[in-house]
């Protein structure tokens, strides 16, 4: 019997707690196949090759992995020393679990966000309880895990928010467009730009959405497309360069995008040419949202200026989807992997608590 992708969650942890599941999204469309990871090497190199990816999906992995990190680091303690080594070791090797696997992607703050928000519960533990002893520190992993699930949870819950925020903002038989993927691939369920599509299937809209393809990893062609087309919602699949083409006949009504991180001033980095999307947009008098849940937003850096910006291999331009080069050997390639939006160009970023002004940030 077929797989189908709706019943399987993008990433969870496994009912014993020693693993989590993901579904490995380098293959798709063509196969679902469900990976089970517990080392943190692992791990990272599910996020790095994008076996795993989507800004809310890496945080969620992030916090399961630096859980079980916790897990394995308590299993190894030898718990006849005395309970201040134990313990310090136990931070120490803790703190380098999470700088190496903060380390997998740049871009996405929910990676950091995650990692910090399972690793405060240590640090409050530990501040809590003075001396805290080997039996201690096994409590101390059932409650960071508790806070990795709690982060898994509270996403499939901001999803839905957001895409009731979005609803208000379409009516029944709009076009829709939509760059790389922001679905349930790149969250537990429903995703952020997704959601007001999956919603407004339940409810009747009666919606065309328009994806692009996303060069060069094409994650609008191979997950967004993928993933609405098996909900047995209207897609077209466009390539990047069309879409000023498609706005100009009138059969856009608004774009919704995903991103990975937001800005203090309101720039949002999301993947390489959204900033074209929303030039586009601006210049056919098309609304242009932003999907953000509130861990996307990152006050502490000022400015898009401020966002590092992923660099990828120059392959994934020139060679992986091809049978045949497409380019001279040797060429030079230019491959970032996000871009900066303007927060000039942004209608308005739809967060868990409402739909706010790029410049009116709620946070
Ligand atoms: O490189 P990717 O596939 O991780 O890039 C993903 C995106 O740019 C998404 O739009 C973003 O993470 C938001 S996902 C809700």
């Amino acid at each position: 019997m077929d797989t189908n992708l709706n019943e399987i969650d993008t990433v969870r942890l496994n009912d014993a707690g020693d693993a989590i599941e993901i579904i490995d999204q380098t293959l798709l469309p063509e196969k679902i196949e469900v990976l089970s990871l517990s080392d943190q090497h692992d791990i990272w190199h599910a996020i790095n090759l994008l076996q795993v990816r989507g800004a809310p999906a890496i945080g969620i992995t992030a916090g399961f992995a630096l859980y079980l990190a916790a897990r394995e680091i308590a299993g190894e303690m030898i718990c006849d020393s005395p309970d201040h080594v134990t313990r310090d070791l136990f931070f120490e090797k803790l703190r380098e679990a999470k700088d190496y696997l903060n380390s997998s992607r740049p871009t996405a703050v929910n990676l950091s966000w995650a990692l910090n928000r399972v690793e405060n519960v240590a640090t409050d533990f530990a501040q809590n309880n003075k001396n805290c002893n080997c039996d201690m520190i096994k409590e101390l992993v059932e409650l960071m895990k508790n806070e990795a699930l709690d982060i898994y949870n509270e996403d499939i819950e901001v999803c839905k928010k957001i895409g009731e925020y979005a609803l208000t903002l379409v009516k029944k038989g709009d076009g829709l467009i939509t760059h790389c993927n922001a679905g349930k691939l790149a969250t537990v369920r429903y995703g952020t730009a997704t959601s007001v599509m999956y919603l407004g299937q339940e409810r009747g809209y009666d919606l065309k959405i328009y994806c692009d393809e996303t060069r060069p990893l094409l994650q609008g062609a191979r997950l967004t497309a993928f993933e609405l087309a098996s909900s047995g919602m209207d897609v077209t699949l466009l390539c990047d360069n069309m879409s000023a083409s498609l706005m100009k006949t009138g059969g856009i009504k608004a774009a919704f995008v995903g991103c990975d991180r937001v800005a203090a001033n309101g720039d949002a980095a999301n993947k390489i040419g959204t900033s074209m999307l929303a030039l586009a947009a601006k210049r056919n008098n098309i609304p242009f949202y932003v999907c953000a849940p509130t861990s996307t937003i990152d006050m502490s850096t000022p400015t898009g200026k401020d966002i590092v910006i992923e660099q990828r291999d120059g392959s994934e331009v020139t060679d992986m989807w091809y049978k045949h080069p497409m380019s001279p050997k040797g060429i030079k390639v230019y491959n970032p992997a996000f871009d900066v939006t303007e927060a000039d160009l942004i209608t308005g970023i739809i967060t868990e608590n409402g739909i706010f002004k790029p410049g009116d940030l709620p946070l």
